[in-house]
């Protein structure tokens, strides 16, 4: 791939240069992996989720994105809305890196709605002349129409009491104080990764740092926190955050870094999370990192989350080499049920089901228009409660398995493997993912969608996430299970993958 100067890495998008990226949209729209149903980069590159929220009639995401290429540049925020969470529509930029407090990029950030006004909370990434950087935490609006301002000095300057790394502010409001919050992942001076938490009467103004959010039986988590959210589900609260370097003995923790989660109560009055228990992974694929629950009141008792398929210093040369990386998760609805944290497609996810490609019921094939080929975009759904074995291999090829989905009630096991597919990508956090089903594999349903593959497993017990290259010749469907009822439908297209990049009016 090609080398990025620094002075390449600190474009900031202008008006003149839309021929370029539109040319670099061409190409890329001739790829095979672009999706059909997941939002991916317009351009370049796309990392976390940022501003997600229901606003104004819709839904509202924005994106880390650097326009130019497949690289970690100068992040700017791309828009797209959705009215279902399940067609999503490209809206074009919506936050530029344009002040001096963000001269290194408009980092992550969330959403609040108050007043029919989407206030946008985000970290301005800056380095002085001697490259020294600093972290703003800053605050935008957006109106109905669509029409974006900036508030012109920070809400919150760097506490000196911590390292440059202060970043990825979560902004709620306490109906029980009235008190607004602000959430935000930092390293503190022996380079370990906290949390902060500050508060203010008002939005723009007067925040003061209430001190660090400890996490009770915990002293630090890695050596850097970022993009932390706090979630009421019912009577519970969900506290999850991305810790970098995180130290664990746990074996299933394979991935670089990771995307963690508690289950817990909240003490704001000594700024304890009280844990229920251990901190699980969100996802227990490969590729997944930086997630975020929406700002929205659509859905009670249920929080929404959406998250990166990738992950800190993964690369992706197959689409690197195209001249872009990155998609978005399917948007999930996550419920706390007996006390363990289930996580599902959002709620009109059948909207991607076109047609019904093939159907079995206790193992007896009824129907099959697959012609033994994985279709690149389509929806699975595997049921039998008490299912012996089970092998499904999706972008097969003869004498090699593809991504292979597999499940024994002898071991109780359940792997994904994507050893054996030609394209490989960062082999070095191992090829295969395992969890253990000690009551069974009930169901599960997979999506997937020409490069990434999602499994729900046991109605959203465990969710997990992989990115795949599948060649021209990786296209073989097979599978094997007794007494299976299984469905496979080829899925819509839903997510328009069109060249926008000026941002249109609501
Ligand atoms: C997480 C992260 C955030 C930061 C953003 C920069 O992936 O490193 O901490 O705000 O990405 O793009």
């Amino acid at each position: 791939m090609k080398e990025w100067t620094k002075e390449e890495k600190k474009r900031i998008l202008d008006e003149k240069d839309l021929p370029e990226l539109e040319k670099l949209h061409e190409q890329i729209l001739k790829s095979r992996w672009r999706c059909d149903y997941h939002v991916q980069t317009v351009t370049g590159l796309m990392n976390d989720p940022n501003g997600f929220c229901w606003y104004n009639g819709k839904w509202h995401l924005f994106y880390q994105w650097f326009p130019f290429g497949p690289v970690h540049g100068m992040k700017h925020w791309y828009h797209v809305t959705s009215e279902d969470l399940v067609h999503w529509k490209n809206m074009g930029i919506a936050v530029m890196p344009d002040t001096w407090c963000e001269n290194n990029g408009c980092y992550s950030g969330s959403a609040f709605i108050e007043d029919n006004i989407l206030y946008y909370a985000y970290t301005g990434n800056s380095r002085d002349a001697q490259n020294q950087r600093s972290q703003y935490q800053l605050l935008g609006k957006m109106d109905e129409r669509g029409f974006h301002s900036k508030y012109p000095e920070p809400v919150i300057f760097p506490s000196k009491d911590y390292t440059e790394h202060q970043r990825d502010p979560k902004l709620f409001r306490r109906e029980e104080d009235g008190k607004y919050y602000i959430l935000h992942g930092a390293q503190n001076k022996e380079l370990q990764g906290v949390l902060l938490l500050y508060s203010s009467d008002t939005i723009s103004e007067g925040w003061i740092l209430c001190g660090e959010l400890k996490v009770r039986g915990y002293d630090h988590f890695g050596s850097m926190a970022e993009c932390p959210d706090l979630e009421k589900i019912g009577d519970k609260w969900l506290l999850l955050f991305s810790p970098q370097g995180l130290e664990t003995d746990r074996e299933e923790f394979e991935n670089r870094c990771h995307n963690i989660y508690f289950i817990g109560d909240m003490d704001f009055e000594n700024l304890e999370f009280i844990p229920d228990g251990q901190y699980e992974e969100l996802d227990r694929g490969f590729d997944f990192y930086a997630a975020q629950c929406a700002f929205q009141k659509q859905y009670e008792n249920t929080a929404v989350l959406e998250a990166w398929v990738g992950g800190v210093e993964y690369t992706y040369p197959p689409t690197d080499e195209e001249g872009w990386a990155g998609l978005q998760t399917l948007p999930r609805e996550l419920t706390i049920e007996d006390g363990k944290l289930m996580q599902r497609p959002s709620r009109n996810v059948d909207a991607l089901k076109g047609e019904l490609l093939f159907e079995a019921k206790n193992g007896e094939i009824l129907q099959n228009k697959t012609i033994g080929t994985t279709p690149d975009a389509c929806v699975i759904s595997v049921q039998n409660p008490d299912l012996e074995s089970f092998t499904l291999n999706l972008f097969a090829e003869m004498n090699h398995k593809g991504f292979e989905i597999s499940y024994s009630k002898m071991t109780g096991q359940f792997t994904i493997d994507r050893s054996d597919m030609t394209n490989q990508v960062n082999t070095d956090y191992g090829t295969k993912r395992t969890i253990s089903l000690p009551q069974g594999m009930k169901s599960l349903l997979v999506f997937a969608d020409h490069s990434i593959v999602e499994i729900f497993v046991n109605d959203g017990e465990y969710v997990l996430t992989a990115r795949i290259f599948p060649t021209e010749q990786e296209r073989q469907l097979r599978m094997n299970g007794k007494n299976v009822d299984m469905s496979i439908w080829q899925a819509n297209k839903t997510v328009d993958d069109d060249f926008v990049i000026t941002e249109a009016e609501e």
